[in-house]
């Protein structure tokens, strides 16, 4: 299920409870109650909620604000204009967590040097990061000396133009494409942070694609019912494992 909706029904819950608190608060405390409080507890509970249903950790701010934002946005009475550019801001960032439920996170530094070392004993390399998000691994794989050609491919409007700038000053090609037009036949190293949704036909695409000398990497999210070629266990705080699919093994 999307995180979305989990962290949706969180705060619905929340709320449930809130009202649940404000229906008993009155056998102990006298009325009325300070709605900002009130926001905060309710901050509170989806914050706690959040963390029983094992959200990734970066919702729990989010989590927690919501409430309080949603109060504070009725007493300011802010104009719906302002919620309208919020969620077109939303949408330039994120509009593939609600086309191809794939949303924006990044590959950390630890996993960055990872990928770095699966570049080792390969030359003239070229290297493909299908969604790249903000660029950084483009980026930093153009800079390496076995590198001939670092591309990524990304559709989200905004990741999209601030990775074409990153790259431009920088190193390394961005194309607006979406990953499942790219040819990965030119392609020697083909990494992806996507989500399990789409892991199953990427891999038919990959098989079907990619010379035999090239390496298909996936962080976090394996191939079903494949055996990776290797698996890295990396020391960062996430746990991220990542599944290096050398092709050879599989044609
Ligand atoms: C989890 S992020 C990973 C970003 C980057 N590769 C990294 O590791 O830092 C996944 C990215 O894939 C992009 N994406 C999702 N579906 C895509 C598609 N069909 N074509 C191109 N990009 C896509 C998303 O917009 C998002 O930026």
């Amino acid at each position: 299920m999307p995180k979305v909706f989990i962290a949706g029904s969180i705060q619905l819950c929340a709320f449930i409870i809130l009202i649940g608190v404000v229906w008993l608060l009155p056998l102990f405390i006298q009325p009325p109650f300070n709605p900002l409080y009130l926001a905060l507890l309710m901050g509170a509970v989806a914050l706690a909620l959040s963390w029983v249903f094992k959200l990734p950790s970066w919702w729990f701010l989010l989590q927690f604000i919501f409430p309080i934002s949603m109060y504070w946005a009725l007493n300011a009475n802010i104009t719906p204009l302002v919620s309208l550019g919020v969620f077109i801001a939303i949408w330039l960032f994120f509009s593939n967590s609600f086309k191809n439920r794939v949303p924006l996170y990044l590959t950390n530094s630890v996993t960055r040097e990872a990928l770095l070392a699966t570049l080792k004993g390969r030359e003239e390399t070229k290297f493909l990061d299908l969604g790249s998000g903000l660029g950084g691994n483009v980026v930093l794989l153009s800079q390496q000396s076995q590198v001939a050609q670092s591309v990524g491919v990304e559709t989200a409007p905004m990741p999209y133009l601030v990775s074409k700038l990153y790259t431009f000053f920088a190193g390394g090609e961005i194309w607006a494409k979406d990953l499942w037009k790219m040819e990965l036949n030119e392609f020697d190293v083909v990494y992806a942070f996507l989500s399990p949704e789409p892991m199953e036909a990427l891999w038919q695409k990959v098989l079907a694609e990619m010379p035999i000398n090239s390496l298909f990497i996936s962080n976090s999210f394996a191939v079903p019912d494949i055996e990776a070629s290797e698996i890295w266990a990396l020391p960062d705080q996430r746990e991220t494992h990542l599944y290096l699919y050398n092709l050879r093994d599989f044609k």
